[in-house]
């Protein structure tokens, strides 16, 4: 977490950064808040440039300056999800361009590459990045881009993205990082040497499960261009609405990751003790295979806990619907905890062969810990965990 230490005369902090963005658009009126700009389109040769909102909508610009500035970065594009900020980039490639794909990625990600993107020639090839034995096909394969996720969805692996970056860039391959997982508050890809910075901005960004949004930051401004010519010539924009929702939800950003990564670390210890969980994952517990590295380029260990049960798939499904304060939904990062059965939610559309390849298990439960009393979510896991007995 970033210090909170007086600074005279220095760069303002990120707390507020996040509440004070750099646009107004109310000069003449003092609104604190923005308004909505529910207009699909404008009027030609207005003095702030805008002309139909597939194409840019002030609560778009509001919010993407909001987030160039969380991730220090020149620039940053909103579209309407984030599998649409997926798609806007995928759709900078071409037929016949390799994408080197970490193989433990979101559900989605891997069925829009192996399912959609496939169709129009895109190759894809699935590697282990947490081994770095794999670095050496960086050079030999010489794909058009690497695509990471860190931690990963929902084992929680992490991958070295610094030293992944730096041998891309000798070979001047484009590294994707999907950082929904930690924001950029808890860990800031593009300094590490990716080129573009991906959010859901769903998830934590938002933070009250009220909207859908996607984000791609970058300090490059070819890939800005590109990510501007997708939100308008694809289709894949945000609505001014959810922006406007996700605007509010930032605010709150850094207040709320750090009483739910507070709430999941002391969980975190609490569930590796327990008799009935036979695996944990959290990165910044000593027993975590990529401990130091995610020491070294995380700010903390985020919300999320991953844990296999000593259960079946029923026993794993009972206890995740006996549990009164985490939701069993998909999606995560929001105030509220949620809980979620990757092997038949997030990662269905994952081939059986696959998910036994990586470990989604039937046993595996994924969580996501929300800004509730710790103590209430220490009693309710305990709770349901008692009655596998
Ligand atoms: C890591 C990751 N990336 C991308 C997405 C897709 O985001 P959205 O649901 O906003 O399209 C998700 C959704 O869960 C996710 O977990």
């Amino acid at each position: 977490m970033e210090s909170t230490e007086l600074k005279e005369g220095s760069h303002p902090g990120i707390n507020t950064r996040v509440i004070h963005h750099g646009e107004s658009f109310a000069k003449t009126t003092g609104t604190v808040m923005p308004p909505i700009f529910q207009s699909s389109t404008f009027r030609q040769g207005n003095e702030e440039g805008f002309d139909y909102t597939r194409s840019g909508n002030p609560n778009f610009r509001i919010l993407e300056s909001v987030l160039a500035s969380l991730e220090d970065c020149k620039y940053s594009t909103v579209f309407g999800s984030g599998v649409s900020a997926i798609t806007a980039i995928a759709s900078s490639l071409k037929s016949g361009d390799l994408v080197l794909c970490e193989e433990n990625l979101y559900g989605c990600t891997v069925r829009l590459f192996e399912k959609v993107f496939s169709k129009f020639g895109l190759r894809t090839k699935w590697l282990d990045f947490s081994n770095p034995s794999c670095f050496d096909e960086i050079k030999k394969l010489s794909p058009a881009m690497i695509w990471l996720e860190s931690p990963t969805n929902p084992l929680l692996k992490v991958l070295d993205l610094k030293t992944i970056c730096t041998k891309a860039k000798e070979n001047q391959i484009p590294v994707v990082v999907d950082n929904t997982f930690s924001t950029a508050i808890l860990q800031k890809p593009l300094d590490l040497g990716a080129s573009l910075s991906l959010t859901s901005t769903t998830k934590y960004i938002n933070g009250h499960s009220d909207a859908l949004g996607g984000a791609v930051c970058t300090q490059d401004s070819y890939w800005h261009e590109q990510m501007r010519f997708a939100q308008k010539a694809l289709g894949l924009q945000a609505s001014p609405f959810d922006c406007w929702l996700i605007t509010r939800g930032v605010k709150t950003l850094p207040l709320r990751l750090q009483r739910q990564v507070s709430n999941a670390t002391s969980l975190a210890n609490q569930l590796a003790k327990n008799e009935y969980v036979q695996w944990i994952s959290y990165p910044f517990r000593s027993d975590h295979p990529q401990y130091e590295i995610a020491k070294k380029q995380m700010a903390a260990g985020g919300a999320i806990i991953t844990i296999r049960l000593k259960a079946n798939l029923d026993q794993t499904y009972a206890f995740c619907e006996r549990l009164k304060y985490f939701t069993m939904a998909e999606s995560l990062g929001g105030v509220e905890s949620l809980v979620c059965h990757p092997a038949t939610m997030t990662h269905a559309s994952v081939s059986s062969q696959t998910k036994e390849k990586l470990g989604i298990s039937e046993s595996l439960v994924r969580f996501s810990i929300g800004c509730e009393d710790v103590l209430d979510l220490d009693q309710d896991l305990k709770q349901s965990l008692e009655k596998l007995k």
